[in-house]
């Protein structure tokens, strides 16, 4: 595949300013610049991607369009469809979700005396946590601490985001590195034994630790073999849940699951539940390709919506900076922001760095989508797209030859397929959608105002106000996942399983049907639809 001759050329200018670029520091954004950028070019404020919700607790509310449609759609089971007699299974709590924040959730429950069943909708593991690369904040170096952590998570949040989460997050970060690496998590180290940390975007000090650029592949890796070693979580693969079950108060008892093999429902009585189902990027908000896993489709936020759980931050995604824009096998995907913390620069088409590479995400993406647009500085894609120049080989002549191939292996591995060499040449990037900003709206333990609901991961809202930091999501997972299943399992501790209805659908049907909605899109979605409705009918086959 390698790069077309447009691009060399382009390449050519990127290698002729690079030896001048080695030690150049491109100046931050001042505030009120940074702001202006922000409005007019991140895609949260493209008023035509947003309307409003005309149903549930954020009724009048902005969110993405693609995310009303399926906060607003009609349940996939009706009241009567499932024998709610016939229970499955019962346990005390039921975990919804196979990532990194799920198995956290289903280890501190069981820690915590419960009995607990682990549902996924596709297998374990399954999940954005697996995609992750760049690494997990935590404040365990001298040079730093959790108040200075706390300032950095509430600066790129822009100061909006929730006090009391930020402050559970900083806090309990230093410990869950340490439980990790118990478990048998193996981060980077130095030859003296202590952790290895470097900087993200919008980090005042480095502390990024990592597992090369794998590093959610390690994190999951461990958490999910810690719970298969524990008999007593029980795990079902491939069942989603498509509705929760609650009793006549509006307490959530349970779920509704769909077995992916046979197409039939199951129904599961649970004591509490934790919904970890993740986010939504594979709605492709505004037609952005993504970085998320397949089954990414907002299915907690659908599901706790329509028992009443509010949401938060429900109009903010985050697009990370740097996408793959070439070639187009790779479209979308995740080049880690750990390659900037490196110090790979961006440049355009001549050559210049126009930003500085370690802007919190959603000004560092405004500013790659104002270098192509408004000054049209970006390299055209043979396929019609644009990016920029994400200059790793300066990393190697900033710190020594081999530091690509030793920090950056699943980077090389991924360009390598297509014949670019990435200690040689530069990527081509472009903004991709990477992460729901908000969610269903948690207090520090995990609970929202449901009885018996809890949430943890990116499922949930508030930790990371509008705008979150790299390798704050690692962390909260395990934090939030962790504070959830103890809460969970001590809830489960004092009641006893509950009657399961479908009762509050028929409010939700009420209220649809109130505001006009009809039944054409039913969700949780489960699954992205990838079928080209576009494309002409083949003809008949010529005999
Ligand atoms: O760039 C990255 O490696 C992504 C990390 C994150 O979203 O925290």
């Amino acid at each position: 595949m390698s790069y077309t001759p447009a691009m060399r050329e382009s390449i050519a200018r990127v290698e002729a300013t690079r030896a001048a670029r080695l030690d150049e520091t491109y100046p931050r954004l001042e505030h009120e610049e940074a702001q202006a950028v922000l409005r007019k070019y991140h895609p949260d404020y493209v008023a035509e991607g947003m309307r409003q919700l005309r149903v549930g607790p954020n009724k009048g509310d902005r969110t993405p369009l693609e995310l009303a449609d399926v906060l607003e759609a009609a349940p996939v089971i009706q009241p009567g469809m499932v024998d709610l007699d016939r229970v499955d299974l019962e346990t005390d709590v039921l975990v919804v979700g196979g990532g990194g924040a799920g198995a956290s959730a289903a280890l501190l429950a069981q820690e915590h005396g419960a009995q607990v069943t682990l549902v996924t909708k596709l297998r374990f593991g399954d999940a954005n946590t697996m995609m992750a690369q760049g690494g997990i904040q935590a404040a365990d170096k001298p040079s730093d601490n959790p108040a200075i952590h706390y300032l950095d998570v509430m600066g790129g949040g822009h100061f909006t985001n929730v006090p009391d989460l930020v402050e559970a997050l900083v806090m309990d970060a230093p410990y869950v590195i340490q439980w990790l690496e118990r478990l048998g998590c193996m981060f980077n180290k130095r030859p003296d034994g202590v952790m290895e940390t470097i900087h993200g975007g919008g980090t005042s000090r480095k502390r990024m630790h990592y597992a090369r650029d794998y590093s959610g592949a390690e994190i999951m890796r461990t958490l999910r073999d810690e719970v298969r070693c524990r008999p007593q979580i029980r795990v079902l693969e491939f069942c989603p849940v498509v509705e929760l079950l609650t009793d006549a108060n509006g307490t959530v008892t349970g779920a509704v699951l769909l077995n992916l093999e046979n197409h039939e429902y199951l129904v599961a009585r649970a004591k509490a539940v934790v919904l970890a189902t993740g986010g939504s990027g594979r709605l492709h908000y505004q037609g952005f390709p993504c970085t998320n896993h397949y089954g990414a489709t907002a299915d907690g936020l659908v599901l706790g919506y329509r028992v009443g759980a509010a949401l938060s931050f429900l109009d903010t995604m985050q697009y990370h900076p740097t996408g793959a824009a070439y070639p187009e096998q790779i479209m979308g995907q995740l080049v880690t922001e750990k390659v900037r913390g490196l110090g790979a620069q961006l440049c355009n088409i001549d050559g210049v760095q126009f930003t500085f590479p370690l802007e919190p995400r959603d000004i560092e993406s405004a500013a790659v989508i104002r270098e192509c647009v408004e000054h049209g500085k970006g390299i055209p894609t043979p396929a019609g797209g644009v990016g920029v120049w994400l200059d790793s080989p300066l990393i190697d002549l900033k710190h020594g030859p081999g530091t690509v191939a030793r920090e950056l292996p699943a980077m090389i591995r991924q360009f390598g397929r297509f014949d670019i060499d990435i200690t040689r040449e530069p990527m081509l990037i472009y903004p991709t959608l990477h992460y729901q900003n908000g969610g269903l709206t948690i207090a520090s333990d995990g609970s929202t105002g449901v009885a018996g609901l809890f949430v943890a991961g990116e499922a949930a809202g508030g930790i990371h106000g509008r705008n979150r930091l790299m390798g704050n999501s690692l962390l909260d997972i395990v934090v939030f996942g962790r504070r959830a299943g103890r809460a969970a399992a001590s809830h489960a501790a004092g009641v006893a399983l509950g009657h399961v209805t479908l009762a509050h659908l028929d409010a939700w049907n009420q209220t649809r049907a109130a505001e006009g909605l009809d039944g054409a899109l039913l969700s949780p979605i489960l699954l992205p639809d990838y079928t080209r409705h576009d494309r002409t009918p083949l003809a008949a086959p010529v005999r």
